[in-house]
Order: structure tokens, then C-alpha cells, then sequence
């Protein structure tokens, strides 16, 4: 049987690097195009001693339109998975353009080749953000989009748009992704999250104060409206996540989608407050962690988590691993890359 090709942009990336992996181990042909603007090229060497096979990698900027048209006549691509996107939300809120410039133009590039060279399947990387503080937990798909918090949160939520106009009047099939907090690595600790500068997400600023990079974890607010007061995410592991993205490109290859534009969560279903994690973190890692309260961080949601029953029953795809194993791999890859 001819392999299906699979493009994934930003696949040099901490998402996209794991969503490689899973995918050449059920056997697609995966092509990656990333800019390396937040990855290394290294990434390619990495993938290959977890698969033994080298994803083909082009470089190059997807806001390119002629760069991207040309990759589209050169390669036949089955199906796309879009990861390539800036990503700090603190960022964007400093440099407004520079994210709707980048996570827009390069979806609309996208999608103009796709309808081009007829390429059908399209899955996009959306994010629990789209939903902001939810009336209702566990939040469903269903809940309205909430007005986005910051221009990072609001280029995905545009971005949904597009994606569910244009499967209107085009042949175009997509699902969008739904994440809710993606952390740990793979368990070779051969790729993972890399932070450039100082994180700003909780796990890799818990592991990077674990091995002394940092002097202290500030936690943001303990005075929430939650059972000891700090804030509760659906914390997901990367793999878990990695590998509802092959069950949804092989729905969509195999016609098994209900709709042209279908939306799933992707989360556990199950809420932790920051003091949980840090208390996991340490038991998982021996470490005691310096850490003390400060102010609430602007912007940040008290609590959210999913409903997991849409993804469950539709995708057949349930996240599996646990919170502590989810926080030990994140350890041990921060300890491989400071090679401890
Ligand atoms: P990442 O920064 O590690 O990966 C994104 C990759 O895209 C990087 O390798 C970067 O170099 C590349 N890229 C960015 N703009 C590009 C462009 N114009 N052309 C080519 N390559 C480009 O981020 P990630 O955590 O792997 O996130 C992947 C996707 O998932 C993003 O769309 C992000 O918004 C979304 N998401 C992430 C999280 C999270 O917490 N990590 C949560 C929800 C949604
Ligand atoms: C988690 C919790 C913080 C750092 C962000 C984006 C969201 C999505 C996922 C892309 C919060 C607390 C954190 C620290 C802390 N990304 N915290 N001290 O804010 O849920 O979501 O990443 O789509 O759009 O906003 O994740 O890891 O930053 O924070 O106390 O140094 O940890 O207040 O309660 P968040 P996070």
C-alpha cells in the first residue's frame, strides 16, 4: 500500500516533534516544514534515533506564500497538521502584529495551496484559551468562545473562523484541537519541551527551579475561589496529546469525520491546582522546590478543565497517563538536556 504523506508545520517544535514520532510509528510518510523561529534543527536527529527514520524537512517561513506554493508543487501531501504558530501569550499582548501577522498569514498560505493541490485534510492546533473562564466545568465544545484575552488567544479563535468558512464552499475537511495544557516529554528524553529564555509555563519553570536555573517559582495568586486557593488546570501529556492527532488525520483520510469542520478537546478531564503539581513534582523528583506567592499573573483563568466525553466517544481516544508520570518525564528531560 502507498504511505499517506502527512506535512506538519512546526514539527520541529515541542508538539509537532511528538506528533512526528507517533505518526512514522503508524506508518505515514511525514514531510516537515518549520522555520526553526522556536526549535533547533537538531529536532530531525532526535526523531530519527526514536523511529530509525528521518522525516524529510524543509525550512522556511509558511507567511512565504512562494516558498509555500512552491513546497505544494514539489510534494504530493495527503493531509496537514498545523502546529507552526507563536505561542507566548504575554508576547502577543507586547507585540500584537507579530502574532496575528504570523499564526494568520500562515494558515491563509496554507489553506490557499491546500484548495490549489487539493489537498482535503486539514488538522489544526487550536487551544482551550478560545473558552476563557467557562460558566460551566468541565467545559464541553459546546460552551461559547469567549471574547480572547489576548491577541495570541484571539488569532486562534480567527482562526477557527476561517477554518469552518472555507470548509463551507471549499472540499477542504478539518478538525480542530481543542489542547488544554500540554507538559512532559517523551519518554526517551530524546525531545521535549525547550523553552527559549524564561518560561513561562508552570512545568518547565517548577523543573528549571528543580535543577537550579532558577532561584525560586513565583505561584500567581492562593486567594482563587478554589479548594487551597490556587488556580486548576487540565494538565495533558504531550504524548497522549501527540497521539489524538494521528486518530484525527486518520479519520479524516478514511471519510470517518460526521462533519467538514469538527472541534474536539483534548485534555483528561481531570483539574489540578498548582500546589497539587508542586506537591507531585516533588514527590516524583525527590526535589523540594523553592517556591512562594506573589500576585496573581493579569489574565490568568481560576479554573478550568474538560469534558472529555466528545473526544472519548468520537475519536475512541482517551489521554492515559498520569499526572505523576507526566511530571517525572518532564523531570527527566530536563535533567537530559542539562545532562545530569
Ligand atoms: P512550539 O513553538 O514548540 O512549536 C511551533 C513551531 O512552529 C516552532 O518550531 C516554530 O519554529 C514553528 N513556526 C512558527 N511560526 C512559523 C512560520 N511562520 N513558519 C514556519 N514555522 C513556524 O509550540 P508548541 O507548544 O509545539 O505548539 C504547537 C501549536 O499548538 C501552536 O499552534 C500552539 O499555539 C498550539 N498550542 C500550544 C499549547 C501549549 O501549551 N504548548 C497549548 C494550546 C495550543
Ligand atoms: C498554569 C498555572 C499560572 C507559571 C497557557 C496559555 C494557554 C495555553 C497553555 C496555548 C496558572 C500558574 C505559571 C509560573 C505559576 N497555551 N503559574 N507560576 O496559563 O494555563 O495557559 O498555556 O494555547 O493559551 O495561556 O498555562 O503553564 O502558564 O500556567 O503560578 O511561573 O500555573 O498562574 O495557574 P496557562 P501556564
Amino acid at each position: 500500500m502507498i504511505k499517506k504523506s502527512i506535512l506538519v508545520t512546526g514539527g520541529t517544535g515541542y508538539i509537532g516533534s511528538h506528533t512526528v514520532v507517533e505518526l512514522q510509528q503508524k506508518g505515514f510518510d511525514v514531510v516537515i516544514v518549520d522555520n526553526l523561529s522556536n526549535s533547533y534543527r537538531e529536532v530531525i536527529n532526535a526523531i530519527e534515533k526514536i523511529t530509525n527514520i528521518r522525516p524529510e524537512f524543509y525550512e522556511f517561513d509558511l507567511c512565504d506564500f512562494e516558498k509555500t506554493h512552491s513546497f505544494f508543487k514539489k510534494n504530493k501531501i495527503d493531509a496537514i497538521i498545523h502546529f507552526a504558530a507563536f505561542k507566548a501569550v504575554g508576547e502577543s499582548v507586547e507585540k500584537p502584529f507579530m502574532y496575528y501577522h504570523n499564526n494568520l498569514f500562515s494558515l491563509i498560505n496554507l489553506i490557499k495551496c491546500a484548495n490549489e493541490f487539493n489537498v482535503k485534510n486539514f488538522v489544526f492546533s487550536s487551544s482551550c484559551t478560545v473558552y476563557g473562564q467557562p460558566d460551566e466545568l468541565p467545559v464541553t465544545e459546546k460552551a461559547p468562545v469567549k471574547k480572547a484575552l489576548s491577541p495570541y488567544g484571539n488569532t486562534k479563535q480567527i482562526s477557527e473562523e476561517i477554518i469552518s468558512e472555507t470548509v463551507k464552499t471549499t472540499s477542504l475537511k478539518s478538525i480542530s484541537l481543542r489542547y488544554f495544557n500540554p507538559i512532559g516529554a517523551h519518554e526517551s528524553s530524546l525531545i521535549g519541551e525547550l523553552p527559549i529564555g524564561i518560561p513561562n509555563n508552570l512545568v518547565p519553570f517548577i523543573t528549571q527551579t528543580a535543577i537550579g536555573k532558577r532561584e525560586i517559582l513565583n505561584v500567581f495568586g492562593n486567594e482563587y475561589n478554589t479548594p487551597d486557593g490556587t488556580c486548576i488546570r487540565d494538565y495533558i501529556h504531550v504524548v497522549d496529546l501527540a497521539k489524538a492527532h494521528v486518530i484525527a488525520v486518520e479519520r479524516l483520510l478514511s471519510n470517518k469525520n460526521k462533519s467538514n469542520y469538527e472541534i474536539f478537546n483534548l485534555g483528561t478531564g481531570d483539574g489540578h491546582s498548582v500546589l497539587e503539581i508542586i506537591k507531585t513534582f516533588e514527590k516524583v523528583s525527590g526535589v523540594k522546590l523553592n517556591f512562594k506567592f506573589v500576585e496573581r499573573r493579569p489574565g490568568d483563568i481560576e479554573k478550568v478543565w474538560a469534558s472529555t466525553e466528545y473526544a472519548n466517544k468520537e475519536l475512541g481516544w482517551k489521554a492515559e497517563i498520569n499526572l505523576e508520570e507526566m511530571l517525572l518525564s518532564a523531570w527527566k528531560w530536563e535533567k537530559a538536556i542539562n545532562k545530569i
